[in-house]
């Protein structure tokens, strides 16, 4: 017997693992719309000229990598801090805001800390949620149940569902929210059912912990955090986990943060004491070269403006596409995708299945998630034709074979 015997091998990643399998196919034509990467018309992920300005601006100071504080810079915290809650709240103390390797860890952070809280009694996820949502918070020791969110049949929020669902749990429990953007559905609620979410999570003091992936991806950065301004406001506890992996492109440098509303700046000094006690035990200190990037660009106007010009490239060439979309399955007769209109992000939830998926991916090398999932943004006019053609295939069980294979 091994001292590994006990452990069973899981299954892949149903999302990063999906990755994997793309890169380990060998055939010439294959396109991975599984993980949410945006890739450009050419089909690359981008550099960002801000990014790249930064990085030049970086270069040219020659700053020693020294180790960063635990919770990363004061000037990246401040920044970002703005870029959520808006310039009056870049220096309330209330709010901490930690750096944090990106959005995956400010949640595990987060949940580390509500942890700590023991008053926690059960996290709860939208039905469907982000594939690694449960991962997370069941690793850190919660019990996690999903909440109803989308009806497949109409392509609706289900609002009554879940605001009836709220009402009905305990005090304190956690509830995950997309701020925007719904991953994976791009189904979001309206402005007013928005307005009476929150309005009941605080009236039952509950916990809402945000996750915001896709700040400009849907209107604007400033709208696209609408929720957490309105939020702030009550002045009660929550949390906010926010990535930078997807609007500057920088998926690898693992920059994102966590944020989160104390009450009082006794409660804020207890609360970073722990983040950092934290942070210390998991890994010590966070990266530099990212977060100086992102800290760069935020903080420089002419950098700022550059950034905001490229979001919303980005935006609306994933707008574009989602058009096309819908167009070529019309093309191929697929009438009842026009529903992927209503949707916002990076993601088309298409309603396609498992089997459907395992088709595309063995016949066709064409990767999406189990769920359903398509990532728009990795679309362009190269793949678009060849895509709807295979899922037209497998949905219409036609016996096309794919040409490279
Ligand atoms: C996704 O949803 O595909 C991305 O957020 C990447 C990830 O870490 O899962």
């Amino acid at each position: 017997m091994s001292l590994y015997t006990e452990i069973t091998k899981l299954p892949r990643d149903p999302i990063i693992g999906l990755t994997e399998l793309f890169k380990n196919d060998k055939r010439s034509t294959k396109y991975n719309l599984g993980v949410g990467v945006y890739l450009d018309e050419n089909g690359n992920v981008p550099v960002l000229k801000c990014v790249t300005k930064a990085a030049q601006l970086l270069y040219e100071k020659k700053d020693p990598c020294v180790y960063l504080p635990m919770v990363g810079f004061d000037s990246f915290c401040d920044a970002t801090k703005k870029l959520l809650f808006g310039p009056a709240h870049s220096s309330n103390a209330n709010i901490i805001t930690t750096q944090a390797l990106g959005g995956t860890g400010a949640l595990r952070l987060g949940a580390e800390l509500l942890q700590r809280t023991k008053t926690v009694p059960l996290v709860v996820i939208s039905e469907p949620s982000w594939e690694n949502h449960r991962n997370i918070f069941e690793s850190a020791g919660f019990k996690v149940n999903t909440y109803p969110y989308y009806d497949p049949i109409t392509n609706c929020f289900l609002f009554d569902q879940f605001l009836t669902f709220l009402k009905r749990l305990p005090k304190h429990t956690v509830v995950i929210l997309h701020a925007n953007c719904h991953n994976p559905t791009g189904i979001d609620p309206s402005k007013e059912e928005w307005q009476e979410i929150l309005d009941t999570i605080r009236k039952l003091d509950l916990i809402p912990f945000f996750d915001l992936a896709y700040q400009g991806f849907k209107n604007n950065v400033k709208e696209d955090a609408s929720v957490l301004r309105t939020y702030i406001k009550f002045e009660k506890p929550f949390l906010v986990a926010n990535s930078f992996s997807k609007n500057f492109s920088l998926y690898g440098e693992r920059v994102g943060a966590l944020s989160l509303f104390c009450c009082s700046q006794e409660e804020s000094a207890k609360i970073q004491s722990h983040l950092k006690n934290i942070i210390r035990s998991l890994y010590s200190t966070p990266p530099t070269y990212g977060q100086k990037i992102v800290g760069q660009v935020l903080s420089n106007e002419k950098l700022y403006a550059i950034w905001q010009s490229e979001v919303q490239q980005m935006r609306t060439r994933i707008t574009e596409t989602r058009n096309q979309l819908v167009k070529a399955f019309e093309e191929e007769n697929l009438t009842s995708f026009s529903f992927i209109k209503d949707q916002h992000g990076m993601f088309s939830y298409s309603g396609l299945g498992i089997i459907h998926a395992a088709q595309l991916r063995e016949k066709f090398g064409v990767y999406i998630l189990d769920s359903g999932r398509i990532c728009i943004a990795a679309l362009n006019k190269t793949n678009l034709k060849y895509v709807t053609n295979a899922i037209s295939a497998v949905v219409h069980k036609k016996k096309i074979q794919a040409k490279s294979i």
